[in-house]
């Protein structure tokens, strides 16, 4: 990977720069900000060498499709204020803008593009789209290690048709990866949660063989507790994913690779509601799972106690409700006891984990934070990431 951070003669160039603005955004505003932060560095880097940047971005999952909500405009704003420059959101269609639309004015430093994921050409991972966007600069840069795992236009396909490079926030992470990978010590555990079944579910077979404990929480935890004859309510799962379950846990008794899923659980009827505890075969059918139970959390400590590396992607319950919290704050507080006591290693990853761990002001008592939830999973998988495959 060339990285942007050596190279020379950069003035005036245009760098369409692709990061992963993808941060919770709330009835406007934004939840966490910890993905613009860290790649303030790259675009600090930029201004001082005197570029023109195109900031390419997602927020959410739009499928291709305009939706209001799921506007950069927030995002826009915020950097405007971190980086004190003129920053230009730019709403038209992207298909129809060409590179003389950009740049005429002295002041014009920044225009970041609408959200990328509202043209289905970019999931497409479009040959066509792909060449139209580099079209409009002169090098590109790709500081989106949390998006990386993707085969999108943005990502992988564009790196066809300009110089590529890699930006600091993503060479930080790769290096700060491989060192872990390379030196870890076992027993390994990795906690998976949050609510992103269907990007989880199927790395958890090739992670198997190099962990010693797999605690799975969140969103696809109710999966294991359906497939072992437990009403789930109107909990969120997977579908067909009964074969997928079923293959984890033989591969997982091969392997000998401990996998814990809850035993016990807070419910409520409404995602707004109050919490109760109640065991995994107590669920009613107008009950959703939100959290895990005290014997769960317990259960995970004793693991986080007996392991010498923990691996968290992925909260354990509906934390944006503070009575689904709990699991997810007795996780954080375990580690962090056994880190302080350099017990552990531990790595924490994930948009929404990082996010909660910000607001609970934790975030500095880990070894390594990842800004990357899926990307960071499939790394530990040794799998090769379409966004890095692209720059090398
Ligand atoms: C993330 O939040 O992990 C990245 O932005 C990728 O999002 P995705 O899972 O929707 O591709």
């Amino acid at each position: 990977m060339r990285s942007i951070k050596k190279e020379k003669n950069l003035i005036n160039k245009i760098i369409l720069l692709r990061l992963d603005l993808n941060v919770p955004i709330e009835q406007g505003k934004i939840g966490d900000t910890t993905r613009i932060d860290k790649i303030l560095p790259t675009l600090n880097f930029l201004i001082q060498q005197k570029t023109k940047i195109i900031i390419l971005s997602h927020i959410g999952r739009p499928k291709g499709k305009i939706v209001n909500d799921l506007s950069l405009k927030p995002v826009s704003e915020d950097l405007k204020k971190k980086l004190k420059v003129n920053i230009k959101l730019i709403k038209e269609n992207i298909n129809k803008i060409k590179n003389k639309n950009f740049f005429n004015s002295f002041d014009e430093q920044i225009f970041i593009l609408e959200n990328i994921r509202f043209y289905a050409e970019e999931e497409k991972n479009d040959y066509k789209f792909a060449n139209h966007i580099a079209s409009l600069g002169d090098i590109y840069v790709n500081d989106a290690f949390s998006c990386s795992h993707r085969k999108h236009a943005s990502i992988h396909q564009i790196s066809k048709f300009l110089p590529s490079y890699s930006g600091i926030q993503l060479d930080l992470e790769v290096n700060a990866l491989n060192k872990i990978t390379s030196e870890i010590t076992k027993p390994i555990t990795c906690i998976i949660g949050g609510s992103k079944i269907s990007t989880k579910i199927s790395i958890i077979k090739n992670l198997i063989p190099k962990l010693n404990n797999i605690v799975i929480v969140g969103g696809m935890a109710n999966n294991f507790i359906e497939y072992f004859g437990n009403n789930i309510g109107n909990s969120i799962k997977e579908n067909n994913c009964d074969e997928i379950v079923k293959e984890i846990i033989s591969l997982s008794k091969k392997e000998k690779c401990n996998l814990i899923y809850p035993t016990d659980v807070l419910v409520s009827n409404d995602m707004n509601g109050s919490s109760q505890n109640k065991e995994i075969n107590q669920i009613d059918s107008k009950e959703m799972i939100l959290d895990i139970g005290p014997n769960t959390i317990n259960k995970i400590k004793n693991i986080i106690d007996n392991s010498k590396t923990i691996l968290w992607n992925g909260p354990a319950g509906y934390c944006e409700n503070p009575n689904f919290a709990n699991g997810s704050i007795e996780i954080a507080k375990k580690i962090i006891e056994n880190n302080k006591g350099n017990k552990i290693f531990s790595v924490v990853g994930g948009g929404d984990t990082v996010s909660l761990l910000n607001k609970l002001n934790l975030v500095d008592n880990f070894n390594f934070v990842s800004t990357a939830g899926g990307a960071f999973l499939e790394y530990l998988e040794g799998k090769e990431l379409p966004g890095i495959t692209a720059l090398n």
